[in-house]
């Protein structure tokens, strides 16, 4: 039913409660147009390649929307952690996330873990070929029926590992306490080599280790120097085993809900946003690289060739596996997109 003047503007959509709850009336009770409210949750710092892609995508989403959607970023687990925020999400709470591609088998989709198998990539090259390339979309399809829609992929980068004791060769991993994010092939990486591996949330990881709860640890050199992990890990080596990045999500039912005109909006400034997520993300670690070394409160080695094949040795064997889980398909189409082949090492 239609009314007169500033009222007539509104927009009787037919929304689900996921956008129900994210529209506000203006200031002064008017109705008189709808602020779209995109509560973006993540767990890094917002000096990161993720935290500044978000502040990328609210700044051009609402420049782009001209107002009409005011973006909410919540970094550092500010608002929920790792766990939560995934449950945030389906239930309509937050709007989009970015979780790191480690984080989906608890959510029942397990294929994302292939991005954890150690050396599935060893360039941001062959990443985007799988990212951009029919397993990566096909993986993006699969959360819609858990009422997630994925948007895009965005870098951060390679891992690096750390204990207080220095890491050269796959037996120093030997049991050694290792958090890791909640991925069974991540747990399958490190049991392989007899460490002991320990799922933690992100916002937990400075704490466990600088207690001993854990000895050490891996992830990109970004998340180490934004969350001073550095100084409480003596040994850092640059391994660069396997790789981390994210997933941009959203609540299904809120992205189909929007106006049209507002989604399509809202899609350009994803789509320039992950460019410029993607772009910065090896500078960004390369510069963290530099500020953790200047620091001087740990060491960083830089493995020989001799040292980067013998954890590759170590390591590869598990992708086999790895196929009850992921898809010996999948795996396979994996090695075909990037040439990787576990026999010649
Ligand atoms: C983690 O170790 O949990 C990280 O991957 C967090 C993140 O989102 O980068």
């Amino acid at each position: 039913m239609k009314t007169q003047s500033g009222t007539s503007r509104i927009r009787r959509l037919v929304l689900g409660s996921a956008i129900a709850a994210a529209l506000l009336p203006l200031a002064g009770g008017s109705f008189a147009a709808e602020l779209i409210v995109i509560k973006f949750s993540h767990v890094v710092a917002a000096d990161t390649p993720k935290g500044k892609g978000a502040e990328k995508f609210r700044e051009l989403a609402e420049k782009y929307s001209a107002g009409a959607v005011k973006v909410e970023v919540y970094p550092n687990s500010t608002l929920y952690k790792d766990k939560e925020e995934m449950e945030a999400l389906q239930l309509g709470s937050v709007q989009m996330l970015a979780p790191s591609l480690s984080k989906f088998g608890p959510l029942g989709v397990r294929e994302f873990e292939l991005f954890d198998l150690p050396y599935i990539v060893d360039s941001y090259d062959d990443l985007h070929k799988l990212t951009s390339g029919p397993v990566g979309q096909q993986l993006l399809a699969r959360l819609e029926p858990r009422g997630i829609k994925g948007l895009a992929y965005w870098d951060n980068g390679f891992k690096v590992m750390s204990a207080n004791a220095p890491i050269r060769t796959p037996e120093d991993l030997k049991g050694k306490k290792m958090r890791i994010q909640s991925s069974k092939v991540l747990e399958e990486q490190f049991r392989e080599v007899k460490a002991l591996p320990q799922v933690l949330a992100f916002s937990e990881v400075y704490q466990a280790l600088q207690t001993g709860v854990v000895d050490g640890t891996e992830n990109t050199i970004s998340n180490y120097y934004t969350q001073k992990v550095h100084e409480v890990q003596k040994h850092i080596t640059v391994s660069d085993h396997g790789y981390i990045g994210y997933a941009l999500i959203t609540n299904r039912k809120f992205w189909d809900g929007l106006p049209a005109n507002v989604r399509s909006q809202l899609e350009r400034a994803v789509k320039e946003s992950s460019e410029y997520a993607n772009r910065i993300a090896k500078e960004e670690n390369d510069a963290a690289l530099e500020a953790v070394r200047k620091s001087g409160k740990s060491e960083i080695y830089m493995p020989t060739e001799a040292e980067r094949l013998a954890f590759k040795k170590a390591f590869v064997p598990m992708h086999r596996k790895m196929e009850a889980r992921i898809g010996a398909e999948t795996i396979q189409a994996v090695y075909r997109e990037t040439g990787f082949d576990p026999d010649r090492m």
